[in-house]
């Protein structure tokens, strides 16, 4: 599973292009896989954020928050990945509705642009809102714009597009125009904010979970949510879910449920950097 080509997309989040043919031929929009970057390593799901089947590769963007995505992001051009997994998920379905917003918030924008690039040559017209916290942390534009009709822009200190919330830019494009559905991909909080606005249309929405994994073929449980009242594995029933029925309270909850070891882990981490 060697890396092709690494590209740093924003600070702390690279751009991986892996050989990985099996996986390439297979990949639909929706699928990830999980990686293990060596021997005994933390077992990471990254969503497929492109795939080319002629060239045999696959693209994944890894954003470097704990131990071993920083670890991961420090490899090169020429390393190899022990290895992946998948593609695993279930695809996301792809229809001609009509219009499609697709909103991303921050690193949200990998799994999305899939998605959007499918929607796009199905025909629909595809309007993307994309979210960051500043202008340096927007990735993808260049790709998104190529597969969107049109893209709008916010960032939480308003150094680029809108000044706010990328739920702003929903409601103004929701009260502009007829839609026929949302897909949103990001933090839970700005998925939960982005289905609490969709409600208020009444506009069908399509989220993309990031619960936590293990094994990511529904076996351990760990990536349980609840949608609709029922327990659903993200892993195989998901990432993609009808965002109106999630329980995002309690996908909130199970996320921080190992909050503190991953502080040790990063407080460790930095330890050894210092050579301590
Ligand atoms: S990751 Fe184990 S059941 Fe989904």
């Amino acid at each position: 599973m060697e890396i092709i080509d690494k590209k740093e997309l924003a600070p702390g989040i690279v751009q991986f292009l892996v050989d990985a043919p099996l996986i390439a031929k297979k990949a639909e929009p929706g699928h990830f896989i999980i990686l293990r970057h060596k021997e005994n390593g933390e077992r990471i799901p990254l969503t497929i954020a492109d795939f080319d089947r002629e060239q045999g590769t696959i693209t994944l963007v890894c954003q470097g928050i704990g131990k071993s995505t920083k670890e991961i992001n420090q490899m090169k051009k020429g390393d190899a990945f022990l290895d992946l997994l998948g593609p695993l998920g279930t695809p996301y379905p792809i229809n001609k509705l009509g219009t499609v917003i697709c909103v991303a918030g921050g690193l949200g924008v990998a799994p999305l642009y899939p998605k959007a690039k499918a929607l796009h040559q199905a025909g629909n017209r595809v309007l993307s809102l994309i979210g960051a916290q500043r202008k340096e942390m927007l990735i993808m534009t260049e790709e998104m714009a190529a597969v969107s009709d049109e893209v709008r822009y916010s960032t939480d200190d308003g150094s680029f597009g809108h000044h706010g919330f990328v739920t702003a830019l929903l409601q103004q494009a929701l009260s502009e125009e007829k839609v026929s559905e949302i897909v949103a991909v990001g933090p839970v909080p700005m998925m939960a904010a982005t289905v609490k606005v969709a409600k208020e249309f009444n506009v069908p929405i399509v989220v993309s979970l990031n619960a936590l994994m293990i094994d990511g073929t529904g076996m351990c449980g760990g990536c349980r949510v609840t949608v609709g009242g029922k327990t659903k594995f993200c892993c195989v029933d998901g990432p993609a879910f009808d965002g109106a029925l999630v329980n995002f309270e309690e996908l909130l909850l199970r996320q921080r449920y190992y909050h503190e070891q991953e502080k040790e882990a990063c407080h460790r981490c930095r330890l050894e950097e210092a050579g301590k």
